[in-house]
């Protein structure tokens, strides 16, 4: 892993603590890192309706997005959780969307467990713009 990775790393946990939680008590947090090397970092922001709830890196992608980015090349997600934290097929099919199939998505729990996976590998043989 290279120093900038752990770098990454680091802005992803430290989004952990601005999580808007108040129902699940589940913070996530994210970086997405642009081709260029811009960060934007993501939490989660839960509602009382429940449902409108957004993942964290839903968050970093629409934050991204809305300000015009299109070429990324890494996200970090971390999670207080025992294993690597596993995306939501909800933001799995917003990765697809935005991502290329070989990027890659660094998965981050509690005490360091990491697991390095691809956008591919979490969501295969997905539909996307190419399949309209
Ligand atoms: N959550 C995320 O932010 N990202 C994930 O990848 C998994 C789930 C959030 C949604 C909700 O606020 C809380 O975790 C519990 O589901």
């Amino acid at each position: 892993m290279t120093q900038t990775e752990n770098e990454w790393i680091e802005i992803a946990i430290q989004a952990l603590e601005k999580a808007y939680v108040p129902y699940s008590h589940f913070p996530v947090g994210a970086c997405l890192v642009t081709k260029e090397g811009k960060l934007y970092q993501g939490i989660n922001i839960e509602n009382a309706s429940y449902g409108l709830t957004n993942c964290a890196e839903r968050t970093a992608i629409f934050k991204a997005v809305s300000e015009g980015e299109r070429e990324f090349k890494h996200l970090v997600i971390a999670g207080h959780t025992p294993e690597p934290i596993s995306p939501c097929g909800a933001c799995r099919q917003v990765m697809v969307e935005f991502f290329e199939p070989d990027m890659p998505v660094t998965l981050i729990g509690d005490h360091g467990v990491l697991k390095e996976t691809t956008v591919e590998e979490l969501l295969p043989y997905s539909f996307t713009k190419k399949d309209l």
